[in-house]
């Protein structure tokens, strides 16, 4: 028996390679040959209705980044309540001014290959804003409520022999978002073709119940269309060469379930996030049926007491942040060039975990995190059955949430990132005996359809979820904000230890300073910016500088998910009130992308591979000679001495005096005079180790242009972003100019879109003009299909032309 098994292994393995050419299973991404319109078409599910007029795109798509903003869009009348308002005031750009609301269609003609008697059709929508109701050739056959969830519809009976088409109908309404929730078919959409006989879509479950260094045991369950179907599983390394191989033998009603042993694994960690594949190849008798691809990654979390968060046995703490799911200037549209962009920034800050706040990631962004090793915390829910907004959620609650959380789960769960579940943020059901009770029925469907990982809530009502139990039945009690309840918290939850599932909510804007220099909440000025000397925050938030505190004195708390890693589109705190703000303020980067002082600070804890030492604020302060103009250094260092025209301003060294003085260096009597500032760190002998100076800028002089990449692919969707600054006839960076320029793309690739960081600007997106902010804005240029160089050429009045030339490949 064991003879012949192993002949038919090889035999079957021997083959695959062949049998997958003569395809069993296709899957198509149905990215282009879109129709879309906005507004309401009685006919438009109708094969024959007429779409000639309508606009061209392609999938994923946004339809409301192309704005124009207007204040208009989201104007409302109302108290944020969970921000502690108890008066209704006028709110604008709440969800980021831009168009979304309303009625939109897209169609499609099916180009499908023919379709074979035995074969089966489903359609995969990985979300779509919102309300999607799926129609083929005029009938609706399948919808979905929430924007943020992947669904797939078995269309098979549906599909016609002649030709087919698509069209899906989208609604946004009015007051059903806290924040830009974009608009369209955001995400990808996937038509997959398979045998009948197959393996069940998401049908695949890989968990490693034993992830040591010296051994693995992988467990695969498999659901299989019939259950005489014969299974064989490969598990490949990362260099794609197999390193087990297991033929089925148990199969429970029609899951297979393998348990495989893998040798000396590597371990997936953020710091080594090694992938391997499970091959599952499906055969009836000899003919190979389906064939799917997991990656997978072998590790193992834990959770105590005793020793709060582990991964692979080593105690950590999650150096996180919250992201919401727009890419500024694209908008909602997924782009994976996109997302690479924003890892990358975070991994150099030294971040390791992320949180998708307040709904269901990507799948592009979780492979993403897979791949460059971050940790991941999956939310589904910002309400429950209590509203925050009129027309939020908590309209399809108590009708949606089980079927939600199922498919946010079994979607995504071969992710090695995610490490934890959220089942809400903020939810106002913390308050009463029925939210206790939502939150424990909640919980339980996390835990049916997935025992290996626990679940959070990001609670803000600490006090009541202390009393009601709420926050006790949790497996993760996770506090937003309230660093001053985590003692009290932690003494009164079972756990044994808390998450900062929410922090800081410190506001700034990139280059913007102001005086005097003093810690205080809820600031604003008549510019409608906020200071970066980071000491502004709201009036349920704190100083990132808390949070540090809690992360190094109290081994109980398990790290921190700050809000937020960007700024993002919509609450434009503290400018709510204030037309024309219509971005964040909250994020560690600003919306381009660009690093604000606040990137410096977390770094310099975080990243432990480089040092970091980094000034603030600019040294240009024309009409402020000779006023206090405080200086910070954020450093990883311990102390440094400061120079302003090469005189000593004095050695600052790190004390437990505040939090402020024990992770910045300050030297808050500098007077302002032009020149050089110049830090020297210091190491613990003091010796000189590291420096870093700002000089006064002249006049604007000339354009600069740096890429983030200068080779891209040629795959009609990749990215190069290009931060364009100016400089002074030295080569000064002017941090004040706020130039107007022109972009003009040529070549292999075209322009996409612009950002400049300014919470404030109306300039569209999509223009290619626009002016700087505190010196400097990033172009995204994205390749064509084709391969050449693409040239970028910007231009402004009285300065230097910049010119960069990458390559598409
Ligand atoms: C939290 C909330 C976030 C965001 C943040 C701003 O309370 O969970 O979504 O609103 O405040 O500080």
């Amino acid at each position: 028996m064991y003879q012949f098994k192993k002949t038919f292994l090889l035999l079957v393995v021997a083959c695959s390679a062949y049998v997958n050419a003569v395809a069993q299973r296709k899957e198509i991404l149905l990215e282009t040959g879109w129709k879309f319109s906005k507004g309401a078409f009685p006919d438009a599910s109708k094969s024959d209705f007429n779409d000639t007029r309508w606009e061209n795109v392609s999938v994923p798509h946004d339809w409301a980044i192309s704005g124009p903003f207007d204040k208009e869009i989201d104007k409302q009348v109302t108290a944020i309540t969970q921000n502690g308002e108890t008066h209704p005031t006028e709110k604008t750009g709440r969800t980021g001014a831009l168009p979304y609301v309303g009625e939109g269609w897209y169609r499609k003609k099916l180009e499908m290959p023919a379709i074979k008697p035995n074969q089966k059709v489903l359609l995969q929508i990985d979300g779509a804003m919102s309300e999607p109701r799926v129609y083929l050739n005029g009938k609706l056959i399948g919808q979905w409520n929430y924007g943020y969830n992947y669904f797939y519809l078995d269309i098979t009976k549906d599909i016609n022999a002649k030709g087919n088409q698509l069209a899906i109908q989208l609604k946004n309404k009015a007051k059903s978002s806290r924040w830009y929730p974009g608009a369209g078919l955001y995400r990808n959409v996937h038509l997959i073709i398979k045998d009948e006989k197959s393996i069940d879509q998401w049908g695949i479950t890989v968990t490693t119940p034993v992830a040591k260094k010296e051994f693995a045991k992988v467990n695969i369950k498999t659901k299989l269309s019939d259950a005489r179907l014969h299974l064989v599983t490969q598990i490949l390394d990362a260099t794609g060469k197999q390193v087990a191989i297991d033929t089925a033998r148990s199969v429970f009603g029609n899951e297979a379930d393998q348990n495989i042993q893998l040798s000396n694994p590597n371990l997936w960690s953020p710091e080594m996030p090694y992938l391997y594949t499970a091959v599952s190849s499906v055969y009836e008798g000899n003919a190979l049926k389906d064939v799917v691809k997991t990656k997978f990654g072998v590790r193992e979390i834990s959770y105590s007491a005793a020793k709060g968060f582990t991964l692979n046995g080593q105690v950590r703490k999650f150096k996180g942040v919250c992201l919401h799911h727009d890419l500024g200037p694209l908008g909602t549209a997924i782009n994976t060039a996109a997302l690479r962009r924003q890892l990358t920034i975070l991994k150099e800050m030294g971040c390791d975990a992320i949180r998708s706040s307040h709904n269901m990631p990507s799948p592009e962004q979780l492979e993403l995190c897979d791949e460059m090793g971050f940790m991941f915390l999956a939310e589904s829910f910002d309400e429950w059955a209590k509203a925050k907004v009129e027309n939020g959620y908590h309209l399809y609650f108590n009708t949606d949430a089980e079927k939600d959380i199922v498919n946010l789960v079994k979607a995504t769960k071969n992710h090695p990132c995610i490490v934890m579940w959220s089942s809400g943020n903020e939810v106002p059901d913390q308050f009463g005996a029925e939210g206790v009770k939502r939150a424990k029925w909640l919980q339980e469907i996390f835990h049916r359809e997935d025992p290996t990982r626990p679940v959070t809530v990001g609670m803000d009502q600490v006090k009541a979820t202390m009393q009601s139990g709420f926050g006790a039945l949790l497996d993760i009690p996770g506090l937003n904000y309230r660093v001053r309840l985590y003692d009290e918290a932690n003494k009164a939850f079972p756990q044994g230890f808390i998450l900062g599932s929410e922090t800081a909510s410190t506001v700034s804007s990139r280059g913007i300073y102001k005086f005097p220099v003093v810690k205080g909440f809820d600031k604003k000025y008549s510019d409608l910016q906020s200071s970066s000397y980071d000491m502004e925050y709201c009036s349920w938030s704190n100083l990132p500088d808390d949070d540090f505190v809690m992360q190094d004195d109290k081994p109980w708390v398990i790290g921190e998910f700050v809000w937020t890693g960007f700024d993002y589109l919509g609450e434009p705190t503290p400018y709510d009130e204030s037309w024309p703000s219509r971005s964040s303020y909250f994020g560690i980067s600003d919306l381009a992308g660009l690093p604000k002082d606040r990137y410096y600070l977390y770094r310099s804890r975080w990243n432990k591979e480089e040092p970091t030492l980094h000034l603030l604020p600019h040294w240009n302060w024309e009409g402020r000679e000779g006023q206090t103009t405080p200086v910070f250094v954020y450093t990883s260092y311990n102390s440094a001495e400061l120079f302003l025209n090469g005189k000593s301003l004095g050695i600052r060294k790190k004390d437990k005096s505040s939090p402020q003085n024990r992770y910045r260096l300050m030297w808050m009597d500098v007077k302002y005079e032009p020149g050089t500032l110049k830090v020297v760190a210091l190491d613990e002998n003091g010796k000189a180790v590291k420096e870093e100076q700002i000089v006064t800028a002249g006049k604007p002089y000339q354009i600069k242009l740096s890429a983030d990449r200068v080779r891209i692919d040629a795959d009609g969707k990749d990215l190069c972003y290009v931060t364009v600054s100016v400089t002074d006839q030295n080569g000064n960076p002017c941090p004040t100019a706020t130039d107007a320029l022109k972009f003009e793309v040529k070549g292999a690739g075209h322009f996409k879109a612009v950002c400049n960081g300014d919470a404030t600007s109306l300039e569209s997106f999509v223009e290619p003009t626009m002016k700087l902010f505190s010196g400097k804005l990033v172009v995204t240029m994205q390749a064509d299909q084709k391969a050449g160089a693409i040239e970028l050429n910007v231009k402004g009045k009285n300065l230097k032309t910049g010119t960069i030339k990458i390559e598409a490949r």
